[in-house]
């Protein structure tokens, strides 16, 4: 039998009302879109930053197919990112959230899957920019 977990009252309350759910248009060129999922589970996060010229992040979004401390983890880290650059966003640790959060250690990969999302949706935002640079480049 599966041993139940009790959660701290933080978990449930991103549980029960997530901020930013929803998503962004990823064809927008200011648009990063993470997608990640947990081996050790199959529970998947989805990830949407919109960046501003001056590399700030202006928007978030998740959508989270997994278990309450994953989709705490993508409500919390949308919360803390909104405002920062990509540079200080990619630096923001699962550990944090963890801790933020009070996970237990079994739910540590869960937000792992937060840190792993905004990585990759910044890494596919600085893609799409740099091949938007070069094209402009090679344009002129
Ligand atoms: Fe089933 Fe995470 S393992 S929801
Ligand atoms: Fe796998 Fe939470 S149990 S992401």
């Amino acid at each position: 039998p599966a041993s139940v977990a009790r959660y701290h009252a933080k978990v449930i309350d991103h549980y029960e009302n997530p901020r930013n759910v929803g998503k962004l248009d990823k064809n927008d060129a200011d648009v990063g879109t993470g997608l990640v999922g947990a081996p050790a589970c199959g529970d998947v996060m989805k990830l949407q930053i919109k960046v501003g010229e001056d590399g700030i992040i202006q928007d978030v979004k998740f959508k989270t197919f997994g278990c309450g401390s994953a989709i705490a983890s993508s409500s919390y880290m949308t919360e803390r990112v909104k405002g920062l650059s990509i540079t200080d966003a990619a630096k923001v640790k699962n550990t944090e959230i963890a801790k933020e959060l009070c996970l237990p250690p079994v739910k540590l990969h869960c937000s792992l899957l937060a840190e792993d999302a905004i990585k990759s949706a910044i890494k596919d935002y600085q893609s799409k920019r740099e091949k938007r640079l070069a094209a402009a480049a090679a344009a002129s």
